[in-house]
């Protein structure tokens, strides 16, 4: 593993690895353990979208793992004015050890590691948002112990979260169900690995999608840079929303994920998400655990191997 482009670069293994580490340094971080694994490493993070949990935990964990990182915003670097990204990832690749990048096209994180020489983590784009996907995945194995016999289901938007999630579920062996309008299903089912495998379902019924269901996911309905479609969305998304009858559908102890933030009423009510917070909010920090595992595993140096 060189980057962390989008999940399906990853193998079932790599991401069981990542999943494992994460888990240790979660354990090793509640009692005190302290690591000095990235001493003298920077990580330079780029963010052309908002955000609280990626830029916090990032660095967060970058601190903790004995290194520093730095917050690079585009409307500040040259390539918010038009510089090409194989320059700034000549450049960035001479100064730094690593890059996280929040970006618009997906193309972009693909070319910054095609031009630098440095790891490439992909801190949410159009298309993916692996980083949390792998925090789903831990929470998921914290909460149920093991991913044997369980069904997914995503309710919403065919975004970014949708595109990770039906690969990682698939990737670790969990059946995965999605329920979204049609015209807004998510790219990845077009991907032979998605196509082909007798574990995914499309549904435009969310009740459908919902039966039996062990884990229920959902994601706001206007992701990032699609503000202008707000209204047009909350009508093509009505009936789309996780809420307790719904609910009443899934396995009994199913629990509930959202990356966050999340718009309550919209793509899932206030007491949904309230009833099932201590699960919603051990989700947010898995994001620190395993951000710091895959950091850990793609910056170290191999002579500490
Ligand atoms: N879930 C997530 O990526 O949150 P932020 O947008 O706050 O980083
Ligand atoms: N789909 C959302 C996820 C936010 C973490 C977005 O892209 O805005």
């Amino acid at each position: 593993m060189k980057h962390l482009l989008k999940m399906s670069d990853l193998s079932s293994e790599e991401i069981i690895e990542i999943l494992n580490l994460a888990d240790q340094l979660k354990y090793e971080l509640k009692h005190g353990i302290k690591h000095h694994i990235l001493e003298g490493k920077t990580l330079g993070m780029i963010f052309q979208k908002a955000s609280t949990r990626t830029r916090v935990s990032f660095e967060t964990g970058m601190y903790q793992l004995g290194g520093q990182a730095l917050f690079l915003s585009s409307n500040d670097l040259q390539i918010g004015r038009g510089e090409p990204v194989q320059d700034t990832a000549r450049v960035l690749s001479r100064y730094l050890d690593g890059i996280m990048i929040r970006t618009f096209k997906q193309q972009e994180v693909e070319d910054l590691a095609k031009y630098g020489s440095i790891p490439i983590i992909n801190g949410l784009t159009d298309y993916s948002h692996p980083c949390q996907v792998l925090a789903d995945l831990m929470t998921i194995r914290e909460i149920k112990a093991s991913f044997d016999g369980l069904k997914m289901c995503y309710i919403g938007d065919g975004n970014n979260m949708a595109n990770s999630l039906i690969i990682g579920a698939l990737k670790v062996g969990m059946k995965m169900a999605v329920a979204c309008p049609e015209g807004y299903t998510p790219d990845v089912i077009e991907d032979d690995y998605v196509k082909n495998n007798a574990d995914f379902v499309l549904y435009h019924d969310p009740c459908e999608a919902v039966k039996g269901a062990d884990i229920v996911v959902t994601d706001v309905w206007a992701s990032m840079g699609q503000e202008s479609e707000a209204a047009k969305r909350r009508v093509a998304f009505k009936g789309y929303q996780i809420n307790s009858e719904l609910m009443r559908l899934a396995n009994k102890d199913a629990i509930v994920l959202h990356c966050l933030p999340a718009h309550r009423g919209e793509e899932i009510t206030e007491e949904i998400l309230e009833a099932h917070a201590d699960e919603i909010f051990e989700e947010a920090e898995n994001r620190l655990h395993a951000q710091k595992a895959v950091m850990v595993m793609l910056m170290k140096n191999k002579e500490d191997e």
